[in-house]
């Protein structure tokens, strides 16, 4: 057993990664009527804490990244300060990230299947759409740029449902930090050309990264790749692509074509919009595989990482949490952008006495009644936390 750590609102449970800037942990929190929430914690490595130039840039596009409400986005929380950390508290997804998913399949040399690919697309998509059209309260449009779509920023859950995160570069005209020219953020392989190039661009590099996602989930590899990070930027800045077909012999023209026009390398030749990309894909699931429903990838997922979901579901069991401290909830720094009435002022590190514990039985897609499959133990799901009493009388 561990002793799961207070940050905020929440109770640190494992990490799922750690980046350069951020770790990132599953976590624990409560609402008024003690019902349990799974959270994802992006906490600001400590040395980067200090920066109050690059927390100030949190901040603002954590602002920005709240006010996107869409299934296919995961939902901001709060960007908090407690205890001399900084972090962002967000919707946690049950499931694997795309890199993890294309790991897996260049591991076992099988391809993902096509429908996947498209589907996974088309709800990343209409993720994009979302936030491209985003306007301020006066209707004035928010020009949010994501920059970064690609593999790791795309989150499958493993009932099949596909949201796109990290709008942590994203900017938009109410941002007040601007990236300085000639510093590029992101990674390079997913850049459209003229990011790529440092020159300003609009919604439409989105698209561009978006199909230079697409292109790796069909062929197993990306389509731009070099020894080197020069040779890289050439090749991105020419849009210098081996093509589909030949990267992935048999793959429908329809397909192939919807690729090549999301990586033209001119933005006037790719789709204008996101929503347009979208419905090009969804119109080719429905030609090909009609039946194709979001149950089909959380059949897939629990196939492939069937040893993965049973550990993950395990080490929610293996924390006990300390005694709540309700005085050590910290500062929601974009509390403004949010109101009186946001969830995160429902989440409590403190389970309700009072409240008898909701259950909501977890429903399995893809199994038959939903019923948890044979190699998982649901008890897990509605074990009551426990909560352990630190303070002794001496
Ligand atoms: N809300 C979330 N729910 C579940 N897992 C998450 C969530 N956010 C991030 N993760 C996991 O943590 C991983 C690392 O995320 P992080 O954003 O720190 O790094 P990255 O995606 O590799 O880089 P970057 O976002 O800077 O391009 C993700 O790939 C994903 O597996
Ligand atoms: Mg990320």
């Amino acid at each position: 057993m561990q002793r799961a750590r207070q940050l905020g609102r929440y109770h640190l449970l494992d990490r799922l990664a750690c980046g350069g800037m951020a770790e990132i942990f599953r976590a624990k929190t409560f609402d008024a009527r003690g019902q349990l929430h799974l959270v994802a914690i992006k906490r600001v490595l400590a040395h980067l804490a200090q920066d109050q130039h690059l927390i100030q840039m949190l901040v603002d596009e954590a602002r920005i990244a709240s006010r996107l409400r869409h299934p296919n986005i995961t939902r901001v929380y709060e960007f908090v300060r407690a205890q001399g950390e900084y972090f962002l508290a967000m919707e946690h997804v049950d499931g694997k990230d795309l890199k993890s998913i294309l790991d897996r399949c260049r591991a076992r040399e099988k391809p993902l299947p096509i429908a996947h690919a498209a589907w996974i697309a088309s709800e990343a998509a209409a993720a994009l759409s979302g936030a491209h059209d985003l306007a301020d309260t006066d209707g004035q449009p928010l020009r949010v740029v994501h920059r970064d779509v690609s593999p790791s920023n795309i989150l499958c859950s493993y009932s099949g449902e596909v949201k796109l995160c990290d709008f942590g570069i994203a900017k938009a005209t109410t941002s007040r930090v601007h990236t300085k020219t000639g510093v590029i953020k992101g990674k390079v392989k997913y850049m459209s050309p003229e990011q790529a190039m440092g020159r300003k661009l609009d919604h439409r590099s989105d698209i561009f990264s978006l199909g230079a996602v697409l292109y790796e989930m069909l062929a197993l590899a990306p389509p731009f790749s070099a020894p080197n990070e020069m040779d890289l930027l050439l090749k991105v800045r020419d849009a210098r692509f081996t093509p589909l077909v030949q990267a992935r012999p048999g793959i429908p023209p329809q397909l192939a074509a919807i690729v090549e026009r999301a990586l033209a390398r001119s933005k006037t030749e790719r789709y204008q919009s996101a929503e347009e990309m979208g419905i090009a894909l969804k119109a080719l699931i429905a030609d090909n595989v009609p039946e194709y429903t979001r149950s089909h990838l959380s059949r897939y997922l629990r196939k492939v990482f069937s040893e993965e979901i049973e550990r993950e579901l395990r080490l929610l069991e293996e924390y006990t949490l300390g005694e709540p401290n309700p005085s050590m909830l910290g500062e929601n720094l974009i509390a403004d952008a949010l109101g009186p009435d946001a969830l995160y002022t429902q989440f409590t590190p403190l389970v309700a006495h009072d409240a008898a514990p909701h259950r909501e039985r977890k429903v399995y897609p893809g199994t038959p009644g939903g019923r948890a499959p044979k190699d998982l133990d649901p008890s897990i799901h509605d074990a009551p936390t426990l909560i352990i009493r630190t303070s002794r009388r001496r």
